[in-house]
């Protein structure tokens, strides 16, 4: 079933997906659609819900430049208050109207002769864009270990991403899997309603204390009323958080003064030397993302709460084993583990000029010209594309660059006529050989830790090596020779 062409087709109604549909109005493009899998908007924001889910940037920079919120509750808004900031947002620009929900996307196939994409839905129905906006995400593919007889396990299991409010924790013998950004948000919540709590952890995170408070009212205030004031504040906490990447892409050795912060919290929030000796990491800070809590290591303290680190070996009925024979009965399995996020990207089945796959393409590893365009791939855009997620700062900053540079592509595309644009090949490979070169040198290819942020060949494919002014400053306006343009 073929329907009528809207000129462009966004995907997802995340931050990205929302933030380009209200750009697009902005600049006077209205004929687009965003193609929503889910029954509602919000991406990230709308699927996690476990408890304690919250920001680790502080709200007022993680949220768009140009929808400051000065009625943000505290440093770090729960998941529920970012979600109704998205809904307001999409409200306040009227593009909730142009959300088709329920509408997953299968396949994109590039039609050479139309110079139209033609985007298949799940349920068969096709569209034919003139370009594509992909703001799929990369953290919503739930990762769940391999773990050897899981399949007879006769309790509840359930991922962060996906939690079952409907389950209740109260007094239950509970597993979690992983120590991570997620993990560590929900452990101490779980903990304190659990009966018994085993944590398995593989590799401990570098933890540093959360600056988190409530803004009092009068305090909101003066961000309302006051001119400047709340645009000051996000400025400097823009500045303070890329002050931390001097150490991630300079010298890690830079950052001395991060890992110092980190141990003396955990020295002053657990006293038991032998619970801080498997909770210390032997990895230089920044490999993996640095966390930060309050409450997680007072959670590890308490007597319900036990810290495995030896391996699980086996799944049973009713029990976890780990490789030094010790058998958990548990009543529930957490996973904490993560999302496959290559795997995100490289499940958008595309097909672009000449019938060539995206995942040929990308054989070798996923890479895009300056995160956003493939070449063969014409207008076709990917916001938050490969090496554009951040460790230190907002990655709204990093989506709305790349939606300034996806505008500056269509005005091109208008000014000179052409009906198609895609990078040259020699453009992109400049672009990325460069890039590899910076992160070779990088805390994440040399801190001594694995990661999401690497690929199966050890290459980083998800994060900017940089500062994120360097990224605006290269990359929000196309440069016409780096670009072929169909006429
Ligand atoms: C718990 C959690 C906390 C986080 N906290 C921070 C933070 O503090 N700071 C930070 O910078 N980053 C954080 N992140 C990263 C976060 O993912 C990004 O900040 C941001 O929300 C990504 O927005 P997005 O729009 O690109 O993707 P998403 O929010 O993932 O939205 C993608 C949308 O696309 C839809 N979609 C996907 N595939 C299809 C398809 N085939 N067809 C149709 N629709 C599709 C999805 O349903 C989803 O609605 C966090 C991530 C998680 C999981
Ligand atoms: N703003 C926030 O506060 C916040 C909150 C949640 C998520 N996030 C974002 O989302 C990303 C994902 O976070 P996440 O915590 O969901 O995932 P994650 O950071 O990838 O952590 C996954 C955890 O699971 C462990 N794990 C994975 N497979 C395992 C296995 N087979 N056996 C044992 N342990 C296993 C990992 O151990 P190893 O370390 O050994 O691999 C790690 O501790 C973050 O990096 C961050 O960008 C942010």
């Amino acid at each position: 079933m073929s329907e009528r062409a809207p000129a462009i087709v966004i995907i997802g109604s995340g931050f990205a997906g929302l933030g380009m549909a209200i750009r697009l109005k902005q600049s006077g493009f209205h004929d687009f659609v965003i193609l929503e899998k889910s029954e509602a908007l919000g991406g990230t924001w709308h699927d996690n819900t476990y408890p304690g889910c919250a920001c680790d940037v502080p709200s007022h920079m993680y949220s768009f430049s140009f929808e400051l919120n000065p009625g943000w509750s505290r440093m770090f808004a729960p998941q529920p208050e970012i979600r109704s900031y998205l809904e307001r947002t999409a409200d306040k620009y009227r593009v909730r109207e142009h959300i088709r929900f329920g509408s997953r996307v299968d396949a994109m196939e590039y039609q050479d002769d139309a110079r139209r994409w033609n985007v298949t839905l799940t349920d068969g129905t096709v569209l034919t864009p003139r370009a594509v906006v992909s703001g799929i995400g990369a953290l919503h593919i739930p990762s769940f270990p391999d773990l050897p007889g899981i399949e007879k396990f006769e309790g509840t299991t359930f991922h962060s991403a996906e939690w079952d409010h409907s389950y209740d924790l109260t007094g239950k013998r509970v597993a979690v899997i992983g120590t991570g950004a997620s993990a560590i948000q929900f452990v101490p919540r779980v903990a304190k309603k659990a009966g018994e709590l085993v944590l398995f952890q593989r590799t401990p995170p570098w933890i540093q204390r959360k600056p988190d408070f409530p803004f009092p009212r009068p305090v909101r205030t003066v961000f309302d009323k006051v001119p400047g004031v709340a645009r000051g504040f996000r400025d400097g906490i823009y500045w303070a958080l890329e002050a931390r990447a001097i150490g991630f892409t300079i010298d890690p050795r830079l950052s001395g003064p991060q890992e110092w912060l980190a141990r003396w919290h955990l020295h002053r929030q657990v006293r038991d030397p032998e619970l801080r000796a498997k909770v210390t990491p032997d990895y230089t800070i920044g490999c993996k993302r640095i966390l930060l809590s309050n409450d997680y290591y007072p959670a590890l303290s308490r007597p319900n709460v036990t810290v495995e680190t030896s391996g699980i070996a086996e799944v049973r009925e009713h029990s976890v084993v780990t490789e030094d024979g010790e058998e958990h009965e548990v009543d529930c399995i957490i996973y904490g583990t993560g999302f496959k996020v290559v795997d995100a990207l490289n499940e958008l089945r595309v097909t672009g000029r000449d019938g060539v796959k995206l995942q040929e393409i990308w054989a070798a590893g996923i890479e895009a010209h300056r995160g956003t365009m493939i070449p063969g791939m014409p207008n076709f855009f990917m916001l938050l594309g490969p090496n554009t997620g951040l460790g230190h700062n907002s990655v709204v900053f990093m989506i709305e660059v790349q939606i300034q540079q996806v505008l500056s592509c269509l005005r091109l595309l208008q000014d000179t006529g052409a009906v198609a644009l895609e990078p040259k090949p020699e453009a992109a490979r400049r672009f990325n050989d460069r890039m590899q070169r910076r992160l070779r040198r990088a805390v994440w290819n040399e801190g001594g830790c694995s990661s999401w942020y690497l690929d199966d060949q050890g290459v980083n494919r998800t994060l900017w090596p940089g500062h994120t002014f360097e990224f605006w400053a290269g990359n929000r306006k196309a440069k016409p020779e780096e670009y072929l343009l169909t006429r």
